[in-house]
């Protein structure tokens, strides 16, 4: 099986290698890879965040192991030519609508979270975050009023079947796991919502066994703080999601912990840790591999069809925390990204 690994910009090097070392202890031969450059360094490399041949690549492989894009010196460019267009092209391309945030918290990490111990404990949930449309995909540009005054805009909208393929997602989610599921929105005052909405009403007839509920974003934000247990599935759409996912991860202790998948309808997917390319900390061996190695666990579990696999690196990752292994994000002083590699490794 070919895996298509994109280091990108970063912190996204360092962090994808320590997943390939992991990746060629559990599976050995069984995977091969072809690299190729992404975000500011397919600019640098070829012109552009997501270079022909790196599309292609992705296009061809079994599933895309992504670190991360962004770098400042590439803030001057044109919105087309900026890394973080990668990612975008890469999940419009490729049609990874399904954005499969888990967030949990590694009993070892409690005192990592933002939160206090006792609430954070109780944090196990997916954040079900639609990848494909919304404010991300929508007309934009800047213009000037009549007034002379500049002006940005950005066109938000869903039609009613991006909705209902995300919706059964977050369905089929919650079926597998508690059958609690929490559509969040802004029906209180956009009318993109209100269509969500109805379209999530419409495809719960399908799964009466699940518990849905909805919920408005900003009222989600403070419920994730307050109150993290009450979520089992989560399901919303593209900023929404950004941004509750975020704030979902320091709950879980830190946002070098979380990893993610965006999966197409067919399960082909794309693994990246949820956190950016951190430019301050880049090259330092500072960065946590962890959210990368778990999104490694991802992969093998959605897409290659290698469960027991993706459990034991699962398994490794906590046998690491155990230890006490802790990069600096979590509170640790001296373990170095390719120590705390090391640490997964021998727990094996
Ligand atoms: C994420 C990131 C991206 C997003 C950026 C890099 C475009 O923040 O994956 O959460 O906004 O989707
Ligand atoms: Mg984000």
């Amino acid at each position: 099986m070919l895996i298509a690994l994109l280091p990108g910009d970063g912190i996204g090097p360092e962090v994808t290698a320590e997943a390939r070392r992991v990746l060629d202890a559990v599976c050995g031969s069984a995977l091969s890879y072809e690299e190729a450059p992404v975000g500011a360094a397919g600019y640098r490399a070829e012109g552009h965040p997501l270079p022909p041949a790196t599309l292609d690549l992705a296009k061809r492989a079994d599933a895309v192991l992504f670190g991360a894009v962004g770098d400042p010196s590439c803030d001057h460019l044109e919105r087309a030519l900026r890394p973080e267009q990668a990612i975008l092209g890469l999940r419009k391309e490729l049609v990874l609508f399904a954005n499969l945030r888990p967030a949990k918290l590694f009993p070892e990490l409690a005192d990592a979270s933002a939160l206090r111990p006792e609430v954070a404990r109780a944090i196990d949930l997916v954040i079900v975050r639609e990848t494909n449309g919304d404010v991300y995909f929508g007309e934009k540009g800047m213009r000037t009023t009549p007034a002379g005054r500049r002006q940005g805009y950005d066109i938000m909208s869903y039609d009613e079947d991006e909705v209902a393929r995300i919706a059964r997602v977050g369905f089929e989610t919650a079926k597998a796991r508690r059958g609690k599921l929490c559509s969040v929105d802004k029906a209180n005052v956009l009318e993109t919502s209100q269509l969500w909405r109805d379209v999530v009403i419409e495809v719960a007839r399908d799964y009466p066994e699940i518990d849905l509920s909805h919920m408005y974003v900003d009222n989600a934000a403070m419920q994730l703080v307050r109150n993290p247990g009450q979520f089992d599935v989560i399901v919303t759409g593209n900023l929404f999601g950004d941004i509750l996912s975020d704030q979902a991860s320091m709950c879980a202790g830190s946002i070098g912990m979380l990893p993610s998948a965006t999966l197409d309808v067919n399960k082909k997917g794309l693994y990246e840790p949820i956190h950016g390319s951190a430019p301050d900390i880049a090259g330092q061996g500072k960065a946590n591999p962890l959210a990368t190695i778990l999104s490694a666990a991802m992969m093998l579990r959605y897409s290659l069809g290698k469960p027991e696999e993706a459990d034991r690196i699962e398994a490794a990752v906590a046998a690491a925390l155990s230890a006490g292994h802790r990069t600096a994000d979590l509170g640790g002083t001296t373990t170095t990204t390719s120590e705390m590699g090391d640490a997964v490794l021998a727990a094996l």
